[in-house]
């Protein structure tokens, strides 16, 4: 049995009840809250909050204290996505199987829910139970994961593919920006809060290789993948990917060099938790 595999089935529906339970305590305007929690409270992977949990567990650390920290990464990445969907970026109709955010409240208040989960996360990461210092430190690495430097980063290299030279080196940065920062993040402040400095390298290496292989399994399975499973319908045919730039045999091919960069990391690590994370990324169907 993978243990990967086991952490997600046993703490997935925690963290939902988790996110419920926290923004049902917010006040705020009704259909604001129900928007949030449309997109946040669903059966998305929740790969990111639970691979930080998972990796705090393998450091030995009681992560249940740390369902705040996960809460924040899950609001920025379903943010993310709530405006990725927006007809001004990649116009889609279906996430999560089920209607995208704006289909169902409307593009005002899509954008609007996608601004309050991005400062909902800093405000939940503002009250978590960590050191002043290290808190000081999660927040400047988060806002820089996740903001100009970051995710929003390659998020403007995709929608602006057109102004660029789209060759290998453009493919592989915007990927490591847009899904990669993000697959790095929780791994990073696992390490950060159990205090596992010494690795802390190594860690971010892995992170780096596994997530350029999540947004190449992304592409593949955005071609070839199944509505049932993944929950979204394929994009636009214009834009460059990782399968239109390489086809499908290289694409494999990479997937599968990026992933044994990744659990190579591992091994040096002696993790096989870690290793049994990249697998399960790897053969992931959804
Ligand atoms: C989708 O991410 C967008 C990318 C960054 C690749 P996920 O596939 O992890 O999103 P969920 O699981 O549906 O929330
Ligand atoms: C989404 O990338 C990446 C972020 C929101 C940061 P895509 O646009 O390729 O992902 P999907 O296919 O819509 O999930
Ligand atoms: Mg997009
Ligand atoms: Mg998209």
């Amino acid at each position: 049995m993978n243990n990967f595999k086991s952490f997600v089935e046993e703490n997935k529906n925690k963290l939902n009840t988790y996110a419920k339970e926290y923004t049902d305590k917010l006040e705020m305007p009704e259909i604001l809250k129900e928007s949030i929690q449309y997109s946040l409270v669903n059966d998305g992977k929740k790969i990111r909050p639970l691979s930080f949990l998972y990796l705090l567990k393998y450091y030995g650390v009681d992560f249940t204290r740390y369902f705040d920290i996960a809460l924040a990464i899950e609001l920025v990445h379903t943010y993310s996505l709530v405006h990725d969907d927006l007809p001004e970026m990649d116009n889609d109709d279906y996430r999560w199987g089920k209607p995208t955010n704006h289909k169902v409240y409307g593009q005002d208040v899509a954008v609007l829910t996608g601004d309050a989960m991005l400062t909902l996360a800093f405000e939940v990461l503002a009250e978590c139970d960590v050191e002043p210092d290290l808190k000081v430190k999660l927040i400047k690495q988060f806002a820089n994961y996740s903001g100009a430097m970051g995710m929003i980063a390659g998020q403007v290299y995709d929608v602006k593919q057109k102004n660029y030279e789209v060759d290998s080196d453009f493919l592989r940065r915007m990927h490591s920006l847009k899904t990669g920062r993000l697959i790095e993040l929780p791994l990073d402040f696992a390490c950060l809060v159990a205090d596992k400095l010494d690795e802390y390298e190594d860690i971010r290496s892995f992170g780096q290789q596994l997530g350029i292989a999540y947004q190449i399994k992304d592409d593949i399975l955005d071609y070839y993948g199944d509505f049932e499973k993944i929950g979204k319908l394929p994009s636009d045919e214009d834009m460059i990917t990782y399968l239109s730039f390489y086809g499908i045999d290289e694409c494999e091919d990479l997937l599968k060099k990026h992933t044994s960069n990744a659990i190579n990391i591992s091994k040096k690590l002696n993790n096989n938790l870690l290793e049994d994370f990249a697998n399960y990324l790897l053969k992931r169907d959804k």
